[in-house]
């Protein structure tokens, strides 16, 4: 994040395809965004009038998931990530929500700890839902890792 320039983060309202890019860089599968991307509510975060963040929640009524999120990759690092699940959280409470999930890679370490120091605990564990059927060539690995299992973790508001 550039000193001096604030960042704020808001309800999305316009074309979601200019945000595909970024729900590209939370997920391997075109398949998978394509059915994800109408639904539930965006937060983008801007920073001089630039998008340079999303999160996405999907549900209704006391259980909603945080079905993607991505910060760009130049802004990462500096906080982005963690004052949009704040406001994703913030959100979720005040219109009554009482549990909030979220899934991500195994393979992906660096995920595991950012959102459990967002307050998430490790739930269960899905195993090989990352294949082709599901869109995600074969092959990908992340830090030697295989993308194979998928982590779930939540957290009670
Ligand atoms: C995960 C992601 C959204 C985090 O956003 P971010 O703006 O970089 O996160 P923040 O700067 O708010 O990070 C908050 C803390 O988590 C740490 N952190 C964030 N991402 C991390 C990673 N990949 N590995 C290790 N630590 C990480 C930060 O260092 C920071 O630590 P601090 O509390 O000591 O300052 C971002 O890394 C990203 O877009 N990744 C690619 C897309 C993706 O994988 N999305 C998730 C799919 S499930």
């Amino acid at each position: 994040m550039t000193p001096g320039r604030e960042v704020q983060v808001r309800l999305f309202e316009g074309d979601r395809e200019v945000l595909r890019p970024l729900f590209r860089e939370a997920d391997d599968s075109e398949q998978g965004i394509d059915a994800y991307l109408p639904l539930g509510d965006i937060f983008v975060a801007e920073e001089s009038g630039e998008v340079v963040g999303q999160l996405q929640l999907v549900g209704e009524g006391e259980e909603v998931e945080l079905k993607s999120m991505a910060v760009a990759e130049e802004r990462r690092g500096g906080g982005v990530g963690r004052m949009l699940v704040a406001a994703a959280l913030r959100s979720c409470r005040e219109r009554g929500v009482r549990r909030i999930t979220v899934s991500t890679a195994a393979a992906d370490t660096g995920n595991l700890r950012f959102y459990q120091r967002q307050g998430f605990r490790m739930l269960s564990i899905e195993r090989d839902v990352f294949g082709p059927e599901a869109g995600y060539p074969d092959g990908i690995v992340i830090d030697g890792i295989p993308l194979r299992d998928r982590v779930w973790l939540d957290q009670e508001l």
